[in-house]
């Protein structure tokens, strides 16, 4: 099976963005963490990072037909600051219904008031948030075993 792990807005810049939140790893060393959990897992990684919702939601919609041919494992889905403006990302969620992971670097809710809300939470299997870039291993060892 295939695990997809989509990463949204400013998250390329993971290794120099705000390093006391979200650590001194790049996407580069996040995408070789996944790697190194789905082969763990004997799964297939898809690992992509767009700045821009719609590319966001097409490849949601990617996940979704692998999900109705019974081949996805999961998406861990880290939409950044979409996660706090974006109906689109959930109704991609909702009108897929992909088995999704709700990802933060950081403890959302130990920060401003403004990322306390979440479009996708209502919808997530699971949210994993506060593990800094471990989570993301964390989180498809933990889909794994659905
Ligand atoms: C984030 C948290 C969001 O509030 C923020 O906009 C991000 C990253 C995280 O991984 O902690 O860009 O999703």
């Amino acid at each position: 099976k295939t695990v997809y792990v989509l990463n949204g807005p400013n998250l390329n810049l993971l290794g120099t963005r705000e390093p006391q939140v979200y650590g001194s790893q790049t996407l580069a060393d996040v995408e070789q963490l996944c790697t190194e959990a789905c082969a763990r897992h004997g799964f297939t990684l898809v690992f992509r990072q767009s700045n821009h919702e719609g590319a966001l939601v097409d490849w949601i919609h990617e996940a979704g037909r692998l999900h109705a041919a019974g081949q996805l494992a999961g998406l861990v889905l880290n939409a950044a600051a979409y996660t706090h403006t974006s109906v689109a990302l959930l109704d991609a969620v909702k009108g897929t219904g992909v088995p999704l992971v709700e990802l933060h670097i950081s403890n959302v809710h130990a920060r401003e008031a403004f990322r306390h809300h979440s479009y996708l939470s209502g919808v997530a299997r699971a949210v994993m948030c506060g593990f800094g870039v471990q989570g993301y291993a964390l989180a498809i060892d933990g889909l794994a075993q659905w």
